[in-house]
């Protein structure tokens, strides 16, 4: 049987440290599906299909990789395209507490879909989508953080 994974996030926008993880699971992995969902928490800069563009250019030299969007519970996405795991980055301990509430409701909602984490590679142990917005807000170099993609379209949403 495929193992299929569910690669889960807000990606507004994809960061090197996201690609990085992206790139690992896809070589553990058969097929990896990098899915766009609603953060309820977070009131993102680009739509959800300038997010998924971005994912697409910036994953399409990985042949096993998928890029999609779902608006319910990550849990249903992945059942609907069979994922028995869901792939995270964890950079930090500050990451540990929001992983093991978010893991734990996971395993609540659907205890068939199991929990994988990646140490981010350490060069992107401090990048987030959030701090990434914020430097180039204030045009400061982002140039390797971000593909060059991404950083251009940052540029044109700050207006640099
Ligand atoms: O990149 P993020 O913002 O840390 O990703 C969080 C995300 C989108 C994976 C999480 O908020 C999520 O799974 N949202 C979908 C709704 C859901 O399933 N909620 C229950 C688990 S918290």
């Amino acid at each position: 049987m495929a193992s299929i994974a569910v690669c889960p996030g807000s990606f507004d926008p994809i960061t090197y440290g996201h690609l990085d993880i992206i790139r690992r699971g896809a070589k553990v992995f058969d097929k990896v599906y990098v899915v766009v969902l609603n953060n309820s928490a977070k009131h993102p800069l680009f739509s959800v299909s300038e997010r998924i563009d971005l994912i697409k250019e910036v994953t399409k030299e990985f042949p096993n990789v998928l890029v999609d969007e779902f608006s319910g519970l990550l849990v249903d996405y992945a059942k609907s395209v069979n994922a028995t795991a869901i792939l995270r980055g964890l950079r930090a301990v500050s990451d540990f507490e929001y992983e093991m509430q978010i893991t734990s409701m996971n395993r609540y909602l659907n205890d068939h879909v199991e929990t994988f984490f990646m140490m981010t590679n350490n060069q992107y142990s401090f990048l987030s989508s959030s701090i990434v917005k914020e430097v180039a807000k204030y045009n400061g170099d982002i140039s390797a953080l971000v593909p060059p993609v991404v950083e251009r379209e940052l540029k044109k949403k700050y207006g640099k």
